[in-house]
């Protein structure tokens, strides 16, 4: 399914006396964007954005969020209904292929993804190669790199529709075995081969744990967080995803691109750079409003973790979902985490805190998906790993649209150059 947006209206550029009519862009829920592709061509002038906070790099048919209402839906479903009501596996053919499947569809959708979960032959091996003090995040990122290599048809930069699918059916279906055999691996373990009468989340947990039947309140729990994590339209690591795959290089490095990017603390590194924030509170006599404090302090680089968010300015809609499963999951299984409390405390304190609330930042996703994660068992350094076999369909579903995108260009964003100007060169017996 390709998107298009319609133009209904033109605004006016006025610029070094020449004027410039701009086609109006108006979306399904009427977001407007003005339309500046013949810009440079008719006036010599680029616009300059940094962060992207006002470019929109495309249009898409995917996910629709409205950070000013608090609102998420994947093609047109509510976040909220999704996380009650889906699975991740229904969630994920919904965001590929834009509708929710039948039945019939579902079944031979999990039989497929099913049927390829196993690694080629020989490509274990490479898990043994890493040092013991790898990051999981670095393992995937590379293991999805070398799982190309085994997959050789699947690297056509023109895919066919069948060749599309093929990438996306093989990678859906083996990076929850990469992550849970690096998993494995790091800590010694024998890995635990996939299993073809579970659902998605169930063949994740007992492939990372080896019980043969997983507790359904855990398996609910990260199916639950598998859903939230999706998609999230153009955030940083699904436009890494385009604008990698806007070279035509194929699906795997894409991806494996898309990993690199959520690493980091400020995307999808987030959800582990809360709890190590918890823990040095906690280690620290449990202070939060030190840690309020310091954050405040423009001298400091430390930030509330888990705190904050490009597009949501009045409340992620993740946040509530997940901030509700933290404590019934919790509950169901027993644990008493004393990071929650320290967690509970820190969000009331920074919400009444007027530096907050002037800058409009809210508790994120990251802020109660960790405690989730914890209380399952997954190490804090596996965090991200999680989170991005949530966001993997995403990536997946923007790769494929990007693709089928009638005029579909590579990505290659200008500047403004501020460096020297023209001098001459200098050679090195002159130079002192
Ligand atoms: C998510 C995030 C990267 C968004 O960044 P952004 O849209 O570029 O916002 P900015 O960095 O411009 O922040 C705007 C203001 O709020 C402050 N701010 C933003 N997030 C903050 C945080 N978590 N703690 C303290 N201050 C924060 C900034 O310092 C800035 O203040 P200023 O106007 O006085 O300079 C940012 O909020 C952040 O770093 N959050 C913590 C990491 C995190 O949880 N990431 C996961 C996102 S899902």
């Amino acid at each position: 399914m390709t998107a298009a947006a319609t133009a209904t209206e033109t605004a006016t550029l006025s610029v070094s006396g020449r004027t410039l009519a701009l086609p109006v862009v108006t979306g399904t829920e009427r977001e407007k964007a003005l339309d500046i592709a013949r810009l440079r061509t008719a006036t010599g002038y680029i616009t300059l954005d940094p962060g992207f906070g006002n470019t929109g790099a495309c249009a898409s048919g995917i996910t629709f969020l409205d950070g000013e209402r608090g609102i998420l839906r994947y093609r047109g479903f509510p976040i909220e209904s999704l996380a009650e009501s889906a699975t991740f596996t229904e969630t994920a053919y919904l965001l590929i292929y834009g509708n929710l499947p039948s039945r019939r569809e579902l079944e031979q959708f999990s039989t497929r993804l099913a049927e390829r979960a196993a690694l080629p032959d020989g490509m274990e091996r490479f898990f043994d190669l890493f040092p013991k003090t790898a990051h999981p995040m670095a393992v995937l990122s590379a293991m999805v790199t070398i799982l190309s290599t085994y997959s050789p048809a699947l690297l056509n930069p023109y895919p066919a529709r069948e060749e599309m699918d093929e990438a996306i059916l093989t990678l859906l279906a083996k990076v929850p075995t990469l992550a849970a055999y690096g998993y494995r691996r790091a800590q010694g373990l024998p890995v635990v081969p996939p299993r073809r009468d579970l659902s998605y989340t169930a063949n994740y947990l007992q492939m990372i744990f080896g019980a043969p039947s997983p507790d359904p309140a855990i398996v609910q729990a990260l199916r639950q967080i598998l859903i939230l994590h999706a998609d999230h339209e153009q955030n940083c690591s699904t436009s890494t995803v385009r604008l990698v795959g806007s070279s035509r290089a194929n699906a795997f490095s894409s991806v494996a691109a898309g990993v690199s990017a959520l690493w980091g603390p400020l995307h999808g590194g987030a959800n582990q750079a809360v709890i190590e924030m918890l823990e040095t509170i906690q280690r620290d006599g449990g202070d939060y409003k030190k840690f309020v404090a310091m954050a405040k302090d423009k001298a400091s680089t430390f930030r509330l973790m888990g705190f904050g968010h490009r597009v949501y300015k009045n409340f992620d809609p993740r946040s509530r979902i997940i901030k509700k499963a933290c404590d019934q999951v919790l509950g169901t299984l027993g644990v008493q985490d004393p990071l929650l409390d320290i967690a509970k405390h820190l969000e009331e304190a920074a919400l009444k805190d007027d530096y907050f609330i002037t800058r409009k930042l809210y508790p994120n996703v990251d802020f109660y998906s960790g405690i989730i994660l914890r209380a399952i068992g997954i190490p804090t350094n596996g965090f991200t790993v999680t989170f991005a076999l949530g966001r993997l369909p995403g990536w997946l579903a923007h790769w494929k649209e990007m693709l089928e995108s009638p005029g579909m260009r590579i990505g290659r964003p200008r500047q403004v150059y501020v460096g020297p100007a023209e001098r001459p060169y200098v050679p090195l017996s002159q130079r002192g």
